[in-house]
């Protein structure tokens, strides 16, 4: 990487660029009316901490959670969950009427996202967790698979992909065909030595359309300086 700010030395920043520890702090999420506790369930069982639940004067109920289970004030890992606003709401009201989704006269760019977002989970926002270890991301999707199928309020509310690490590490190779995860997986990450598992969820409002969220669990392989994460590699 070359210019910016970083290099600007009549910049007011490049001193206090060195000094800077800085990480993300923290998401603000929406769940439709009636979806809220089913939505905190699901952050939970993706192994968030629900550390505050909070009735507005509205009625409606607003939650925070922290991936930091060891240090649940920290002002970082932070993910909060509201209502949809009514304002928002409005909009994306707006937005379906204008482009006739579900009609006969749906604008075609509807589709042709659909069809994007098949093919690739990542194509709009969404939202990652790293988690420590494969067996963390195994369970955690297992759960919300039986909860798909068991749990009224998850019933075809949950969708799942994965994908697998490219080959080339023989014992993570070994392990990842011993998983019921990731067995017989033929969709590949954009890089080396670590995996995806995605859930597509309505339970959350996000994006131009408002229709859902992709969560992604992540695990890379201790030790490797070069994964997924680190470098992203055209794979495909
Ligand atoms: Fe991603």
């Amino acid at each position: 990487m070359s210019g910016g700010l970083t290099m600007d030395r009549e910049s007011p920043l490049s001193g206090l660029d060195a000094t800077l520890e800085q990480s993300i702090g923290h998401v603000n999420l929406h769940y439709r009316a009636g979806d809220g506790v089913a939505a905190a369930k699901l952050l939970e069982v993706l192994g968030l901490i629900k550390t505050e639940e909070m009735p507005l004067p509205n009625g409606t109920m607003f939650f925070r959670f922290t991936t930091n289970r060891h240090d649940l004030d920290r002002g970082d890992g932070i993910v909060y969950l509201g209502q949809l606003p009514d304002a928002l709401a409005g909009v994306y009201a707006a937005v379906h009427a204008r482009l006739g989704l579900g009609t006969a006269d749906e604008h075609p760019s509807v589709a042709a996202l659909r069809a994007a977002q098949a093919r690739d989970p990542e194509h709009n926002f969404h939202t990652g967790f790293l988690m420590n270890t494969l067996e963390q991301i195994e369970a955690r999707m297992a759960e919300l698979k039986r909860l798909e199928q068991t749990n009224p309020a998850f019933q075809e509310r949950l969708q799942f992909l994965v994908n697998r690490a490219m080959p080339g590490n023989a014992a993570f190779d070994a392990r990842l065909d011993a998983s019921p995860l990731y067995r017989g997986i033929t969709r590949y990450t954009f890089g080396r030595n670590g995996v995806q598992a995605f859930v597509a969820t309505d339970l959350f409002v996000s994006g131009p359309l408002g229709e859902g969220l992709v969560f992604e669990l992540d695990y890379v392989l201790p030790g490797e300086r070069q994964h997924i994460l680190s470098r992203t590699e055209l794979t495909r």
